[in-house]
């Protein structure tokens, strides 16, 4: 089995809940700013839904993809303020953000309680739209505390990828759940080892198009340390929260 020597790392923010129709000034800057630099990345913006389509009619093309931040894991029906992958992909997303920790979070702390199973089901119908999905795994504090990092992880990934996945249409992004939106990062170590086992699983489960399949990390990634973890080895890219607000 060979090992693609350079895969083409993918930048993406996270918006989540923040920005209207006015925020979107922010992409027309970083759009400049990409045109003056070689950018070797590909850049996706995942919007809200509710700007999705305004995006897409910005005509960035390939230079700034738009994304989603979730779908249901069913084509339609009676799932009352839900979004579907075909309704992403019809205004315009190219990607969508599956399986975020804001949303496997327990439902008493905010979040909407999604498994991995649930996840599945997501990357499953973003397949069948045409979308291509990040899907998100990572530990909490306690679990890295407890030293299951390696094992909760794992057991992320199993159970959210299918079976038929490619490295056109998967991208994994590793953030620990600890670091988002904290300011805190794990230490290059911490994240070398965790990238590389999720390399070792893809690639067993997936042969080539694992080895070939774009891992990101995420947490806390801003533009002083960006430069530094995207170096580490297996890291493709970053997904970026609160820092991809800002072009
Ligand atoms: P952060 O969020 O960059 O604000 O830590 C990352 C994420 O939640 O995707």
């Amino acid at each position: 089995m060979s090992v693609p020597k350079k895969i083409k790392p993918l930048v993406a923010g996270n918006w989540k809940m923040n920005g209207t129709g006015a925020d979107l000034r922010e992409l027309r800057r970083l759009h400049a700013g990409l045109a003056k630099h070689k950018f070797g990345c590909d850049v996706a913006v995942c919007v809200p839904a509710t700007l999705i389509h305004r995006l897409s009619g910005m005509k960035f093309g390939a230079k700034i993809m738009s994304g989603g931040q979730d779908c249901h894991g069913a084509e339609k029906g009676a799932h009352t303020g839900d979004v579907s992958a075909e309704m992403l992909k019809d205004a315009g997303a190219k990607w969508v953000i599956v399986g975020h920790s804001e949303r496997r979070a327990e439902v008493k702390s905010g979040g909407h309680g999604e498994t991995s199973k649930k996840v599945r089901d997501k990357v499953l119908a973003a397949q069948k739209a045409g979308l291509r999905s990040i899907v998100c795994v990572g530990e909490l504090l306690a679990e890295r505390k407890s030293g299951d990092t390696l094992k909760v992880v794992g057991a992320q990934l199993r159970q959210s990828l299918p079976d038929t996945c490619s490295a056109a249409d998967i991208v994994i992004a590793y953030e620990p759940v600890w670091a988002i939106g904290s300011g805190l990062t794990p230490s290059v170590e911490q994240i070398s080892a965790v990238h590389g086992h999720i390399r070792k699983a893809l690639t067993r489960r997936f042969g080539d198009a694992g080895a070939a399949m774009r891992i990101l990390y995420g947490g806390s990634v801003k533009p002083s340390n960006a430069a530094e973890l995207m170096a580490i080895a297996n890291v493709n890219g970053a997904l970026v929260g609160g820092a991809s607000l800002k072009a």
